[in-house]
């Protein structure tokens, strides 16, 4: 087989209900434009050789054996950088692979699978998903065992929830899909809603030198299923109260999908902060992300909230903040930057997974 596949997937952004759609709450995500690319193609010795470049703080590229744990003496891996957080993307891409090997049938040959991201990690804007999505495109793809969207986001999803425990369909299906995605109890939904223009702040992973240890490198890999798992025990401690705001959530994420429609974007900006507010309550809000939020509160943004998982702040409070900009958006993006946050100006509504033949 000469031809080489080529997927690419985009980012996301929770706009509205993250954690509380993991109880049945509504959520409102979008696709961002920012990019992951998968390129499959074979290869002359048999195995999977996977090489991933580019992604915001790491590169790599190893031999995949699969079974076995990576980067221990039988697995070749050529290192660039920060080897720990780089073991996070490939324990997705094993997991694809080994799922589709087992629901499929697939392998048995040489495979070349290359990794290009503009998405950092750990940062909630679903590089876990895009992995997943543009993995399992591509080798389908490859190997010709079907192109179907929603299967590819139902396979998606199993190989999320077995790495990392919970998820909710939110990810894969942005990635899948683009688009603005509603979830509910009910499923996933589509929804045509207008582009606006967002700044994300990302907190990124604290450098070696500054005194971050191995272990906890390790752990970030985790940090979703930890935050995940620390709000179900809050939830089960504090059951009446978190119904209210669970419903708090709900009713939020109904007027955010109206207020984009009528394009009343001071009230949208209002119920991001409210919904900062509830994130705050469930405590996933660390100390690093509370600041880029009052701070751009502060600037006169019409709104701001943290996105995604959250984070911790013994985990460094690695994780990202939206805001919706207003009039300041150059002082508010030179000052998140002052604080230390990779910024980006994002725009909502990117298209979904693109599947190429490229011979
Ligand atoms: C993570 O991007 C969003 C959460 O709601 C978890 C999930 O939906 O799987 C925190």
């Amino acid at each position: 087989m000469d031809k080489k596949i080529r997927t690419s997937v985009p980012a996301k952004v929770i706009l509205f209900g993250e954690h509380f759609v993991v109880y049945g709450k509504q959520a409102l995500a979008t696709a961002i434009n920012r990019r992951l690319t998968v390129e499959v193609s074979s290869k002359e010795k048999k195995g999977y050789h996977v090489k991933i470049e580019n992604i915001p703080t790491f590169g790599l590229e190893m031999d995949l054996e699969l079974g076995k744990e990576v980067g221990n003496e039988k697995g070749k891996a050529l290192l660039y950088k920060d080897y720990d957080i780089a073991t996070k993307a490939i324990a997705y891409v094993r997991e694809s692979i080994r799922y589709l090997e087992e629901k499929y049938g697939i392998g048995d040959e040489g495979v070349e699978i290359e990794i290009k991201s503009q998405i950092p990690l750990s940062a909630g804007l679903g590089s876990s998903a895009a992995t997943c999505v543009a993995t399992i495109a591509a080798l389908k793809e490859f190997f010709g065992v079907g192109g179907d969207l929603e299967a590819i986001t139902e396979d998606a999803h199993s190989v999320e929830l077995t790495v990392q425990g919970a998820a909710s369909p939110v990810d894969t299906a942005i990635s899948t899909y683009g688009g603005y995605v509603s979830v509910d109890k009910g499923g996933v939904k589509r929804l045509q809603l207008a582009e606006l223009n967002f700044i994300v702040g990302c907190v990124g992973s604290i450098p070696l030198s500054m005194g971050m240890d191995v272990k906890k490198f390790s752990e970030m890999n985790l940090k979703t299923k930890k935050i995940v798992g620390d709000v179900k025990a809050r939830k089960e401690m504090f059951k009446s109260i978190f119904d209210y705001i669970c419903a708090a959530s709900d009713e939020i994420t109904a007027q955010a999908i109206r207020a984009i429609e009528d394009e009343d974007f001071v009230k949208l900006g209002v119920l991001m902060n409210i919904n900062h507010g509830l994130l705050d309550a469930i405590g996933v809000v660390p100390r690093r992300l509370s600041e880029l939020v009052k701070m751009s509160q502060a600037l006169d943004a019409l709104g701001a909230k943290v996105t995604g998982a959250g984070g911790l702040d013994e985990m460094g409070g690695v994780g990202s903040v939206l805001v919706l900009p207003g009039e300041s958006g150059d002082r508010i993006k030179t000052a998140m930057e002052i604080a230390g946050a990779l910024v980006m100006d994002v725009k909502t509504g990117g298209k979904g997974l693109r599947i190429d033949t490229v011979f």
